[in-house]
């Protein structure tokens, strides 16, 4: 048989019936009846069936069909036949054919695996990622790899066609703050110093804008140390993308057109443009500034409604410049006081010192009921547009606390109600973010992007006087609730960036140490500028329907920021810590 020559299994179909062809992968499964063997055949397109049938074979064919066993690597040849009607399997691609077999060649044997290699497998996640190289043969995982590289693919044509350039940044680096912690590489020949690996590409990017490359962009790998979440990992793939001489509507329009192509092919339609909703409109109505909009339950303000009710914690609350806000799920009999309970405790992992529960019913139950009057009921139901038969949950306490606890028992009771419709897919930009945060640990105003975002024109009068009202000219484009991609329009004059920098407590000398080069390249004529960068992993991980994003990733860390495979981090040699001028100190506490 020739090495090279090869039909691929899972393309097989009746059409075929009567070719000879030779396929080559391993077996899934053998199944021996004694005048017949059957042998699942996989390779990367998929399985096809073939059959040696021992009356009408030579010995050798035979033998080596006896011989081969779960994840042998074989080829084979064979003829094509169309099964007979009973015999089809509508459940397979390639189930109305088999291969019968002529040649058996057993290329590689292999042990028992630790699992079986099929489509469903109830292995752990644990076992599968140690030999995760096992777990990428099975088919749902291999297509979605197949899918990524379709997707990358598609993506740079699309940038190469609108006159893009992708261009390659360094790895070892200076630090580019996104708001994670860095990963540090010792250098070897600079004792004592340090690279960063990049969060993002961000500073190189803005300096691309000075070097008048016009239009950039590059699918990059970054690195945050961050926890870790079934949407996040520790390294992660930007498509990353910078232009000068352009202005927001650009960027939307360029990322519309780009999802336009990329997501229809995938079963999600992306019509355009996207729907607009202002930061502060995602948190007053849904509490997030990522909202999945695709479901009602919306927030209300009870600031007034609660007025005449007189129990403390929504008294200190609005006292101390908090709030008192509440949603409202549909089928209150639904809510046992156990399940209550649960969600109660669901609250208080995101702040909540309490969840205050009404049931509009015949009893109206509640957490507060003492509390209540017919008048407060009603002002409360009217507040929150409940209806009989519905239950609210409210929710009184700082802003951050309120929204975080409110959004998150939102989305969850969303899930549990079953109230998101299936196979329905609502992107959207939140626009006009807040440019600063106040960081009541430093103790500070903080980017609420990066520090090289632009103020709106209109506010940067703003920035000394009132930094926490300036907004910003930063964007993020969201997909069901989960935040694919995020951007803005940078500033691109020395004297507003040192003003940002002031604001956030960033003196002259810090700012240069970390930052020189980019102010120092801003002196020689900076272009204005903005971009965006957008998630391939989370893209591509809502196009497979993979509930983590550690399914579209070939060799991903676990919660834990482990490699299970390579068994990443481990210790290394002291000749190797010495050479580095390091000394390991106890861990801190
Ligand atoms: P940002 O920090 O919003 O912006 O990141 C852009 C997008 O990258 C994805 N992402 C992640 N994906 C997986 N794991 C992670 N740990 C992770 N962190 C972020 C998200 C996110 O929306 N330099 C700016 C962009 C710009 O201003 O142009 C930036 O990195 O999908």
């Amino acid at each position: 048989m020739s090495q090279t020559e090869r039909t691929a299994a899972g393309t097989l179909r009746a059409e075929h019936a009567g070719t000879e062809v030779v396929l080559a992968g391993w077996v899934q499964k053998r199944r021996d009846f004694g005048e017949l063997i059957f042998v699942d055949l996989r390779d990367r397109s998929g399985v096809a069936q073939v059959v040696v049938d021992l009356e009408q074979t030579d010995a050798s064919v035979v033998a080596a069909a006896k011989d081969v066993r779960s994840e042998f690597v074989v080829r084979i040849r064979g003829k094509v036949v169309e099964r007979s009607t009973e015999a089809k399997n509508p459940k397979m691609a390639t189930g109305e054919i088999e291969v019968v077999a002529s040649a058996v060649e057993i290329l590689a044997k292999a042990d028992t695996p630790p699992f079986t290699i099929e489509d469903e497998t109830n292995a752990s996640e644990e076992l599968r990622l140690k030999y995760r190289y096992l777990d990428i043969r099975r088919q749902p995982l291999t297509k979605n790899f197949i899918l990524r590289d379709k997707v990358a693919w598609q993506v740079r044509d699309y940038f190469h066609r609108n006159d893009f350039l992708e261009v390659e940044t360094p790895i070892l680096t200076k630090s580019t703050p996104e708001g994670a912690r860095d990963f540090l590489v010792p250098s070897r020949v600079h004792h004592g110093e340090f690279y960063a690996l990049p969060q993002s590409p961000q500073l190189f990017k803005q300096l691309l804008m000075v070097a008048g490359l016009e239009r950039y962009y590059q699918i990059a790998r970054c690195f945050r140390d961050e926890a870790l979440r079934s949407d996040r990992q520790l390294e992660f793939t930007q498509i990353d993308v910078e232009a000068s001489f352009i202005d927001e509507e650009f960027i939307y329009a360029l990322i519309e057109g780009l999802f336009a192509e990329i997501f229809p092919p995938a079963g999600i339609p992306a019509p355009t443009p996207f729907p607009r909703m202002t930061w502060q409109e995602a948190m007053d109505r849904f509490g997030i500034d990522r909202p999945d909009t695709r479901f009602g339950m919306e927030i209300s303000d009870l600031s007034s409604a609660v007025d005449a009710i007189d129990f403390a914690p929504f008294k200190s609350a609005l006292a101390e410049g908090g709030m008192v806000r509440g949603i409202v799920a549909p089928n209150a009999a639904n809510f046992s006081r156990k399940r209550i309970d649960e969600l109660t405790e669901y609250a208080k992992v995101f702040g909540a010192t309490g969840l205050v529960w009404v049931k509009f019913d015949a009893e109206t139950g509640s957490s507060i009921k003492k509390f209540l009057t017919p008048s407060s009921i009603e002002s409360l139901q009217n507040a929150l547009h409940a209806e009989q038969g519905n239950i609210a949950f409210i929710v009184a306490g700082k802003p951050n606390v309120v929204c975080d606890a409110l959004a998150n028992l939102r989305l969850r009771l969303g899930r549990e109600e079953k109230l998101i419709p299936d196979d329905s897919w609502n992107f959207l930009w939140v626009v006009d973010f807040p440019l600063l945060e106040w960081d009541e640990e430093g103790k500070r105003w903080a980017a609420r992007h990066h520090p090289f975002t632009s103020p709106k024109a209109t506010d940067v009068a703003k920035l000394e006087s009132d930094p926490g009202a300036v907004n910003a000219r930063a964007y993020d484009v969201v997909l069901n609730g989960l935040e694919l991609g995020g951007g803005s329009i940078r500033i691109n004059d020395t004297n507003l960036q040192s003003r940002m920098f002031e604001a956030l407590g960033i003196g002259a000398e810090e700012a240069k140490s970390r930052f020189g080069f980019l102010l120092d390249a801003f002196r020689f004529g900076a272009p204005p500028h903005g971009g965006i960068a957008l998630g391939l992993d989370r893209m591509v991980m809502l196009m497979s329907r993979s509930q983590s994003i550690r399914d579209v990733i070939a060799f991903p860390k676990t919660t834990r920021a482990q490699c299970l495979m390579t068994e990443a981090p481990s210790h290394v040699d002291d000749a190797q810590l010495r050479e580095l001028g390091i000394q390991l100190r106890a861990k801190p506490e």
